[in-house]
């Protein structure tokens, strides 16, 4: 039989019931013979020692003993014990019950009140069952004339004894079993919400993404399992169908610098009696194509590196003056063809915990967005600063604008604005995504504003601690 967790409640709370219970009934009937049994032995005591006080006068006189016995059968009656009185020696003188006169007791209870002490014990008889054996001296002054000796049947208390364990004994089976029952189904009951986890999340294993778990979920920690397991379930189909995406936009992308290439090559022919001119503007096509083809191959690359090695961050003590000096120069080239200037802001340098190559790469990729959407003549400015113990960066220019609705959107993959205007800027739509990328690594955050017809602010903070 499998182990299952409904079993193995049953099982740990049955043997937790049956362990207490039996812990429970040892003590409890260790504690009851012995309440009993002290009860019987101090109220026989106060009979034997009764007898004893009136026995001591006539102890010494022989005369007198057949007045004895009728002194033990007297307390015997009210006690229902059988009493005897013996002489010093131990030798039986009265008896309450068939006649032991004259025969002698050598019973250890007997020898000890011979010597002056009180004595009781308990035994189990072959012919009587249970008994209680007690003796007492008989003092006259300081000497001890004789000894009282009372046998007690003890039987009906044993027997009482032994239906209270009996019963003890039932209830703990009883309830034992009861729990075992109540437990199996409580068990199959808690397990059912787990069960539905383990097929969904076999149905997820086996591509079936997005699937949920739709009975409501309990308020308990199971029900948090699912609600969680729900959302991962729902957040790796939306990973899916991005990368789905993905692939299909990089393909698709892909292919227009491979058509366009091709395309040149396959006019080539016609033209072998083309002019060295026209030769030239053939291979710049080309190579325009190659580049925006080297472009784009880079980015898939940078974000796929990215992806690849998550979290993965060589986070150095680095100077933000030396990087953004870096980003300045870089893009100098494309902006002085342009007609753009650069300037960079910032009040001194600063050091701060963060991967240089990485953060280079995002003010390039914003600073050449700037140049690129900026008409000739106008300025781009770079600035950073420490504010609220985070390192802010921001990007300005002044230019078209970003409409609103597609603010929202810009940092998606392949999302560009204007499409057609694209090819003549030579950008793929993946700046942004790998800017949010680099900055979501470092713990950061990202923000743009945007103006039609005037300013966009690109800004982004980097926390102290990554
Ligand atoms: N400074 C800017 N001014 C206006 N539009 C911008 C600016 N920066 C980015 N954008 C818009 O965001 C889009 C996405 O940018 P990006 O991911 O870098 O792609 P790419 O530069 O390859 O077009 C751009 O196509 C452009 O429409
Ligand atoms: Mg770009």
């Amino acid at each position: 039989m499998r182990l299952t967790l409904g079993l193995k409640l049953g099982i740990t709370y049955l043997l937790l019931i049956v362990l207490s219970l039996a812990a429970f009934a040892y003590f409890t009937m260790g504690f009851f013979e012995q309440s009993f049994l002290d009860e019987k032995k101090a109220a026989l005591f106060t009979h034997a020692n009764i007898l004893a006080n009136s026995s001591m006068p006539y102890l010494q006189d022989q005369e007198q003993w057949p007045y004895l016995n009728y002194l033990a059968r007297n307390q015997a009656e009210k006690v229902g014990s059988r009493f005897l009185v013996l002489d010093r020696t131990g030798l039986v003188i009265a008896d309450s019950a068939t006649d032991l006169r004259g025969r002698a007791l050598r019973h250890r209870e007997v020898l000890n009140a011979l010597k002056g002490e009180n004595a009781a014990a308990s035994y189990q008889e072959p012919e009587y069952g249970w008994v209680l054996y007690l003796a007492v001296p008989v003092y006259s002054g300081k000497q001890v004339t004789g000894a009282v000796f009372v046998s007690a049947d003890i039987n009906p208390m044993v027997a009482r004894l032994d239906e209270i364990r009996a019963r003890l004994l039932w209830f703990s089976a009883a309830s034992g079993a009861l729990v075992f029952v109540i437990s199996l189904f409580m068990g199959t009951f808690f397990t059912r919400p787990i069960k539905r986890l383990i097929v969904a999340a076999g149905r997820i294993a086996s591509g079936d993404y997005g699937y949920r778990i739709e009975k409501a979920p309990s308020h308990d920690e199971i029900g948090e399992l699912t609600r969680v397991f729900n959302d991962m379930s729902t957040k790796i189909l939306a990973e899916d169908n991005i990368r789905k995406r993905f692939v299909a936009d990089a393909s698709h992308e892909l292919k227009s610098p491979v058509a366009a290439i091709t395309a040149l090559l396959d006019s080539y022919p016609q033209k072998d009696m083309c002019s060295p001119g026209e030769y030239q503007e053939l291979l710049k096509d080309m190579r325009f194509e190659a580049d925006r083809l080297k472009n784009l191959v880079d980015d898939l690359l940078a974000l796929s590196r990215l992806e690849g090695n998550r979290g993965q961050l060589k986070i150095e003590e680095t100077s933000v003056g030396e990087i953004a000096e870096a980003v300045r120069k870089a893009a100098e080239p494309a902006a002085r063809a342009k007609g753009v200037t650069i300037g960079t802001t910032h009040s001194g340098d600063i050091y701060w915990p963060l991967d240089g190559e990485k953060i280079f790469r995002v003010l390039v990729n914003l600073v050449d967005n700037a140049v690129k959407y900026s008409p000739s003549g106008e300025k781009v400015t770079l600035g950073f600063r420490v504010k609220d113990e985070m390192l802010n960066f921001y990007v300005v220019n002044k230019g078209e604008g970003i409409p609103a609705v597609d603010i929202p959107n810009i940092f998606e993959r392949f999302y560009r604005v204007d499409k057609a205007r694209s090819r003549e800027t030579g950008g793929w739509g993946l700046g942004l995504a790998i800017v949010k990328e680099i900055v979501e690594l470092h713990g950061g955050d990202l923000n743009v504003e945007s103006e039609l017809g005037g300013e966009t602010v690109f800004t982004f903070r980097l926390p102290e601690t990554t």
